[in-house]
């Protein structure tokens, strides 16, 4: 499989082509120095076997925020050093940090935008940001990215909403690209331009007015230019359209652009890498061959292998996919996809980051803070002697209503439904026994089992299968349900 070639990237080679992406885990103190727990989590990814770890943002400068790690000080370079250490003693994993500057945002709903910066301020972040990436190279990390997505300074200045009207300013695609091109100068004079910096920036910003893959293009070619070392695109994420609850500190992933960024279990799979791929495609066309990321729902194994078969990305970026199972790079590669944990994309992750809770997966045993070991050798969880008893509760109104037996030692049920085309999904993962589906058509048949799995990953028998065949609505004629179904 392609997906498990080795890349080289800018001479940070990475030994396969999958990376988990930045994700907060609020694992750290206020103090933003790494911790045990910090340790833990990323030493798992490195085991499960994925080729690049993004380490969460961690902050170039010392505003205030919530639980984050800081890398704006040589004070947090040997915590940064002994995770580094500790990732390359585990695996052949390459590691490089998140760099982020943000600006300030206040429970009353008021943040600060980038035309409040002056001239001294823009010097003083171009700064921050060439200090840190010459911590990282001192911390050991194999290289650096730029967080220029989402919410945060760097990308404030790339959106088009850019409001500032001097040689930084957003009436000009140019003057958008201004401080991204000062800091990667000041990245090379200050490191001699060979350690290999990537960027995250935003495919679509998705907001009123935001720009799309067109502005996108044309920043991923200037990013080449410069010497990025790879590309990682994301999209949306932004304050602009984010919904403020009063009391707190507006979150940036709660509006329709929140939603993009983290698609929830409601989208469609791989909804945004035909992005990355248009942006993959210019770039060759204008002669730079700089790797790709995409990120953004991609948890099927033949997905990520499809697009990077198709050299239409690079590197498949999978957060929450990642975290629900860090072992899925090791699983597929030996074959073993029935043990994957799939995550539900229910974004509880979501919701404890933006509560300043330390990120878990809810489909993790209950109290646990990091995902639990792979055991391959544990036990299957067993249905008890009246077996599954899988039985339909109602059906009817547009929802089916499932119910079935506890299984010992299962910590979850995979629902899987199958429509009258044999198209099999797994609709959920729960840790209840029941369940209902809301997302059915009325006078057509489907058909359900479940299956448990243990903490471990390891799958137990399915249940027995229940078929269910709605009335069809009211409002349609018998004719007209038979055409469907003929
Ligand atoms: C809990 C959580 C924290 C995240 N933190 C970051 C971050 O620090 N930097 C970043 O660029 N993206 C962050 N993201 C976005 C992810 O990197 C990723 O782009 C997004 O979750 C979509 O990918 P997925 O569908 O594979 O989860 C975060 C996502 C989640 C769920």
């Amino acid at each position: 499989m392609k997906l498990f070639e080795p890349l080289n990237i800018a001479g940070m080679a990475i030994p396969n082509r999958i990376m988990v992406p930045a994700m907060v885990t609020r694992l750290s103190g206020d103090d933003g120095f790494v911790n045990q727990d910090i340790r833990e989590r990323y030493v798992r990814y490195a085991q499960g076997g994925v080729g690049l770890i993004v380490v969460e943002a961690m902050a170039v400068h010392d505003a205030k925020s919530g639980p984050l790690l800081r890398i704006s000080d040589d004070k947090y370079i040997p915590g940064l050093a002994d995770l580094v250490r500790r990732i390359h003693d585990s695996s052949d994993a390459k590691v490089v940090p998140q760099i982020i500057h943000f600006l300030k945002v206040a429970k009353s709903g008021w943040r600060q935008t980038v035309d409040m910066l002056s001239h001294v301020d823009i010097d003083r972040i171009v700064e921050e940001f060439g200090n840190a990436v010459v911590r990282a190279r001192q911390a050991g990390f194999d290289g650096a990215e730029l967080h220029s997505a989402h919410a945060y300074t760097l990308a404030s200045f790339l959106s088009r909403t850019n409001p500032r009207t001097d040689e930084y300013g957003g009436q000009a695609l140019e003057g958008r690209l201004q401080l991204i091109g000062r800091i990667f100068e000041t990245i090379r004079k200050k490191t001699g331009g060979d350690f290999p910096v990537g960027v995250r920036f935003l495919a679509d910003e998705f907001i009123k007015d935001g720009y799309t893959v067109c502005d996108a293009k044309v920043i991923g070619l200037r990013l080449a230019e410069l010497g990025a070392a790879y590309l990682s695109l994301s999209v949306g994420g932004k304050f602009e359209d984010a919904i403020h609850v009063p009391g707190h500190v507006p979150y940036p992933y709660t509006g329709y652009s929140g939603d993009r960024c983290m698609p929830g279990n409601w989208y469609p799979n791989v909804p945004h890498a035909h992005f990355s791929a248009e942006i993959k495609s210019y770039l060759t066309s204008h002669g730079y061959n700089t790797p790709v990321a995409t990120t953004g729902k991609i948890s099927e194994p033949d997905d990520a292998e499809r697009l990077v078969a198709a050299g239409q990305v690079d590197i498949i970026g999978i957060a929450r996919g990642l975290l629900a199972d860090p072992d899925w790079p090791n699983k597929v590669r030996d074959g073993e996809r029935e043990r994957i944990i799939r995550c539900d994309y229910c974004n509880v992750c979501k919701h404890l980051d933006g509560t300043h809770n330390r990120v878990i997966c809810s489909l993790w045993p209950q109290g646990a803070l990091q995902a639990p070991i792979d055991i391959r050798s544990a036990d299957a969880p067993k249905w008890n002697s009246d077996g599954a008893a899988l039985r339909v509760l109602t059906a009817g109104n547009g929802i089916v209503a499932l119910k079935w037996n506890k299984s010992a030692a299962a910590s979850r049920y995979d629902v899987h439904r199958c429509d009258e085309q044999g198209n099999v999904s797994i609709e959920d993962a729960v840790k209840v026994t029941r369940w209902e589906d809301h997302n059915v058509l009325s006078g057509k048949r489907y058909r359900y089992y479940v299956k448990p799995y243990a903490a471990t990953g390891q799958p137990g028998v399915p249940s027995n299968t229940v078929f269910v065949d709605l009335p069809p609505p009211s409002y349609m004629t018998p004719s007209m349900t038979a055409a469907t179904i003929g």
